[in-house]
């Protein structure tokens, strides 16, 4: 009987197709080989027709006793397959509790930042209170109400953009001065740090935007030498307690009189070096008594009352500070700069 040496030979090479397979695709081609209906064991079946009644019984009995062992030799390496594959993906998939993580990168305090704390802290020790105001502000306050009228020469070196006729970006915190007068009554002791912006192009020793810190002081009494007194105060707990500071006269509209202040330069101590351009002094801030017009504006009265003021400009400070000689740095946000300081 040919037939069952046939299946015989299914039954072994079957076995050893199983044997050899390793993935899940290679078992289904081995069941189509053996079991589909195309298959072998399909093919053997259909020559049954030639075998005698007594025979064909027994062939088929052996045939189904083989489809059933290979059906489930086939199941069985399905789930060893199928529990190696889960193996390794679990394997592939592990993580590493105790690697090292990837460092997170945490910002750090921007010189501009470092030295207006450290400028309002000083103020603050002297009894001045933090005030603010707003970047887009009325020509009111920016300009008018501090003695600037449309058509005064002090507006063209504050070119700005507008926003409308009456309102643009701030050129000076000195608008700051007028509001909080109109909200406080004196004794007032106030500084005002803030952003303003010019119509400048960018270089080493311009923006247009940087940033100024505002002062002012008023009560009945106040003269000249509490402006003198309280900036070599600061002067002294910004630079060393060597620091001495020099009043020159100056123009600005609305303080009367004016003047700029230099500071002694400290690296060299007065004696003259680079940083001072052979100066020995360094010029930091411009101040002066607030103009009765502008006391009058902000709705505090000239006769009563008078004040001092002052505006110096963050980024001058922090760059002598630091000893930098390109403010542009100072807007990149390049952390290999930032971290040094
Ligand atoms: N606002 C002036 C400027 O931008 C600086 C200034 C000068 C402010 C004198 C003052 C002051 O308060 O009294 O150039």
């Amino acid at each position: 009987m040919k037939q069952k040496e046939q299946l015989e030979g299914i039954r072994a090479e079957a076995e050893a197709a199983l044997h050899s397979i390793e993935t899940l695709e290679e078992l289904d081609n081995v069941r189509v080989k053996f079991l589909g209906k195309k298959g072998d064991l399909t093919a053997v079946l259909k020559t049954m027709g030639s075998l005698s009644p007594e025979e064909r019984p027994v062939v088929g009995q052996l045939a189904n006793k083989i489809r059933g062992e290979i059906t489930e030799n086939i199941e069985k390496k399905a789930m060893e397959l199928k529990a190696a594959q889960q193996e390794a993906r679990l394997l592939a998939e592990t993580i590493d509790v105790t690697l090292p993580g990837s460092p997170v990168e945490i910002g750090h305090e921007h010189p501009l930042s470092l030295v207006l704390d450290e400028v309002k802290e000083i103020f603050m020790g002297m009894g001045f209170e933090i005030a603010q105001g707003p970047e887009v502000e009325w020509d009111y306050y920016n300009f008018e109400a501090l003695n600037i009228p449309k058509d005064h020469p002090a507006r063209d070196t504050q070119d700005t953009f507008y926003i409308t006729d009456n309102m643009l970006l701030r050129t000076q915190t000195s608008g700051t001065q007028i509001r909080v007068m109109e909200e406080k009554k004196p004794p007032i002791r106030m500084i005002a740090p803030g952003r303003v912006y010019r119509s400048d192009a960018v270089d080493a020793t311009h923006s247009p935007l940087f940033h100024q810190i505002e002062g002012m002081a008023i009560d009945e009494g106040i003269t000249m030498g509490d402006l003198v007194g309280t900036l070599e105060t600061f002067a002294k707990k910004l630079y060393g307690s060597d620091t001495r500071i020099r009043l020159r006269p100056h123009h600005f509209p609305f303080t009367e009189p004016s003047c700029e202040i230099d500071v002694s330069c400290f690296k060299c101590g007065g004696k003259g070096c680079s940083m001072c351009k052979n100066e020995g002094w360094i010029e930091i801030l411009g101040a002066g008594m607030i103009h009765p017009q502008v006391l009058h504006n902000g709705g505090i009265d000239p006769e009563k009352y008078s004040g001092f003021a002052f505006g110096l400009g963050l980024e001058r400070l922090v760059m002598f500070a630091y000893e930098m000689d390109d403010m542009r740095m100072l807007y990149e946000n390049d952390m290999r700069f930032l971290e040094q300081f």
